[in-house]
């Protein structure tokens, strides 16, 4: 599967893991796909359901999508403005980064978004305190050449597409207000901030917000996949002995890249957690990761190590 890159990435993006996610999805036919915490929407938008719900806490990227979907924004507006702001870019320097920085806090249009998003520092989202975009800038002031921007229109024409061929909502709102909508047949694919990592005004999550989550999800007729951490070269994710042994997870091999050299290659067990049996056949390599946890709970159902090796930015 090629998959598809969307125009706004964050942290945390799933880019790598999509495939792995999609194989394993089990949307049934007239479903509705929701995706409480969609951040770039790259699982979702390479699943391609006919019906979906959308949502996210931060407003800049629900009111992005929907200007897509009204038309707002188009391939060729974004091709138009970002060749615009990018001579702009090309001339003034960074000084022009932080001037549009200070009118998108000012007045938050979707397309200054999509300019920060792509010329910031490591091409991410995060706000202050005072909800703030804050990211510095990349310091390519050459970012915007013409295939680039190619590159980005093409990426809003998939999703300005896929939003007039299929009933997608894009919707602001905290997941405790999404979840409880889905039925049996429904599919919730959830992928909530890490604790401890990212953390930013839109993406605090504490221990009450990950054991609400799980209570929402174990109380739902759905099917759903939670992406979570399982464990790194030091510790392991508290939350999987604590909430999520009662349901099916599977794990792969992640290497977050921090710089270039081998080094800084940060192995991460990722996990994925089903209420269902996997869809596909996995490779049990069960001893070494029960060795993590209490070997003698019997109600662990499958821990089931996949391992592939891919990179991603930090
Ligand atoms: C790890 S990111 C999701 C990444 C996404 N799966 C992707 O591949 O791009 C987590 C997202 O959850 C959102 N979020 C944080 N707290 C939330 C909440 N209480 N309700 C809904 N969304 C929330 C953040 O704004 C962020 O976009």
């Amino acid at each position: 599967m090629t998959v598809k890159v969307p125009p706004l990435k964050c942290q945390g993006i799933k880019t790598k893991l999509a495939e792995w996610i999609k194989d394993h999805a089990a949307l049934e036919r007239d479903g509705t796909w929701f995706e409480p915490f969609m951040g770039s929407g790259v699982v979702g938008f390479n699943i391609r359901p006919s019906r979906a719900v959308f949502a996210d806490i931060n407003p800049h990227i629900i009111n992005f999508y929907n200007a897509i979907k009204r038309g707002d924004i188009t391939p060729g507006l974004a091709r138009e403005f970002l060749e615009h702001e990018g001579a702009q870019l090309q001339a003034k320097g960074e000084s022009y980064y932080y001037e549009i920085r200070e009118r998108f806090n000012q007045a938050g249009s979707s397309l200054d978004m999509l300019f920060l998003n792509r010329a910031c520092f490591n091409g991410v989202m995060r706000f202050n305190r005072k909800g703030q975009f804050n990211v510095p800038f990349g310091h390519k002031p050459q970012r915007f050449a013409k295939a680039y921007i190619t590159k980005i229109a093409n990426q809003i024409k998939y999703v300005q597409q896929a939003t007039s061929q299929y009933d997608w909502q894009f919707a602001c709102k905290d997941f405790r207000k999404v979840i409880p909508d889905a039925r049996q047949g429904d599919f919730i694919y959830c992928d909530p901030p890490y604790i401890g990592r990212h953390v930013d005004y839109f993406n605090a999550w504490s221990e009450k917000d990950e054991q609400e989550l799980y209570e929402l999800l174990s109380a739902a007729q759905a099917k759903f996949i939670l992406s979570t951490w399982h464990s790194n070269r030091f510790r392991s994710n508290p939350a999987i002995e604590k909430y999520a042994y009662r349901f099916t997870i599977l794990t792969r091999e992640h290497f977050y890249h921090v710089g270039a050299s081998e080094e800084n290659r940060n192995p991460m067990l990722e996990a994925i957690v089903l209420n269902y049996n996997p869809l596909l056949p996995v490779e049990m390599e069960v001893e070494k990761q029960l060795a993590l946890f209490d070997k003698n709970n019997p109600e662990i159902r499958y821990v089931i190590q996949t391992p592939i090796k891919s990179q991603e930015a930090p």
